[in-house]
């Protein structure tokens, strides 16, 4: 029996993460005893907080290895729904905080309540390329929109309206995006939950890479209005990305439903990743992730500037995350081939455009700057070897 029938049809639209398929070439590079700088990774190469991995240990020590409520420790909800109050002066009942397995649990709990068979999602392409996903896997349907330049690679009010049809149930934003690390700015956010809220549908915010921006302060979608979903996580500006610990903030309404799937799917997120990020908030924490900001700013400052003079274009300043998505036209037209000969031959990791859409991805490349900045001047001094 062939492999279509031995999977289920969905299947056949789930398509490969392809950044983890070159992560794994580039380990077994490494494997070989070859150097390879990494500007294909979406983690951090900072350790998870010292405050934090303390209370990890404790949590192991004291015994707090079982099962917790479905929709976290209540702890860490108030503690979460804390830092909302200390940082955006936000005021909301922890019990809208829903504790998941990363973002990624929070991401298949809020389509798994939303979507029917045959609804649709409206998402930004280039975007996150699980989340096409997630929708597949409720029966959905994404709509993957090209977005470029013009709109800072994000959704616009005119094009949602645009787009609308009977069967649209959601629209998905990312704030700063991945791939692209640009902002939505609070009024376009604002047009856009209007947007959706008249015409009766769920706007879902994903704020993962909320810290890491390296301008304003910037706000939270929770600012606009408590009607939308709001996912973020520990990964990313936490540096807690193999923990497997992320969270949303969920309309009071959603609460009971979301809680029942999250009994079913998941029992409950970890318990040790939870204690330990009761450390997460801590002044002590918060100190050592803002030196780490600075310095994620720092390369950005660095790699932009020296990736366009190398000929790859980058037409929108990325204020956020750790990611430049260029434009590499100017220097070849295949960018999943020059990704993979660059790997081979220089042994530098950058993530073709394939991996986040259908948006003219042969013209694309992604670098992150989650590698020190002594690297990232290796990797550069590599890349135009390469291109000699
Ligand atoms: C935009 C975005 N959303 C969600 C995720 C999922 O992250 P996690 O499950 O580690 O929280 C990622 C990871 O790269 C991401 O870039």
């Amino acid at each position: 029996m062939s492999d279509t029938f031995d999977t289920a049809r969905r299947m056949g639209e789930i398509r490969s993460f392809h950044v983890m398929e070159l992560l794994a070439r580039a380990k077994a590079l490494e494997a070989l005893g070859r150097s390879v700088i990494h500007m294909e990774v979406g983690e951090p190469d900072f350790a998870t907080p010292a405050p934090v991995i303390d209370a990890g240990h404790l949590a192991l020590e004291q015994g707090h290895t079982r099962y917790l409520p479905a929709t976290g420790l209540p702890q860490l909800k108030r503690e979460i729904a804390g830092f909302y109050q200390a940082r955006y002066g936000l005021k909301f009942d922890s019990n809208r905080v829903i504790v998941t397995p990363g973002s990624s649990g929070a991401l298949q709990l809020v389509m798994g309540v939303l979507v029917n068979p045959g609804d649709t999602v409206l998402m930004a392409d280039p975007g996150y390329p699980c989340n096409r996903n997630f929708v597949v896997l409720m029966g959905g349907i994404p709509i993957s929109m090209a977005v470029g330049p013009d709109t800072g690679y994000q959704l616009s009010a005119e094009r949602i309206a645009e787009a609308w049809s009977a069967d649209t149930r959601a629209v998905m934003v990312a704030s700063p995006s991945n791939p692209t690390g640009t902002l939505l700015d609070r009024d376009q956010l604002q047009a856009i939950y209007e947007v959706v809220k008249e015409r009766g549908g769920r706007l879902i915010v994903d704020e993962i890479y909320q810290g890491l921006v390296y301008g304003d302060e910037g706000y939270t979608a929770l600012d606009i209005a408590d009607d939308l979903f709001v996912i973020n996580s520990f990964s990313k500006y936490f540096g807690m990305t193999g923990w497997r610990i992320g969270w949303m903030v969920v309309p009071q309404s959603y609460v009971g439903a979301i809680d029942r799937l999250a009994q079913n799917i998941f029992i409950s997120s970890s318990s040790i990743a939870q204690y330990a990020a009761l450390a997460a908030f801590s002044p002590a924490t918060i100190a050592i992730l803002e030196q780490r900001r600075t310095e994620f700013r720092k390369r950005r400052d660095y790699l932009l500037p020296a990736l366009r003079e190398l000929g790859f274009k980058v037409a929108v300043e990325p204020e956020g995350a750790f990611y430049l998505y260029t434009d590499c036209s100017a220097l070849t037209t295949d960018s999943f081939t020059f990704c993979m000969e660059l790997l081979e031959q220089q042994g530098v990791a950058a993530t073709p455009g394939r991996d986040f859409g259908d948006n003219r991805p042969e013209q694309h490349i992604r670098f992150a700057y989650t590698t020190e900045i002594d690297k990232l001047r290796e990797g550069i001094a590599r890349l135009e070897r390469f291109l000699r």
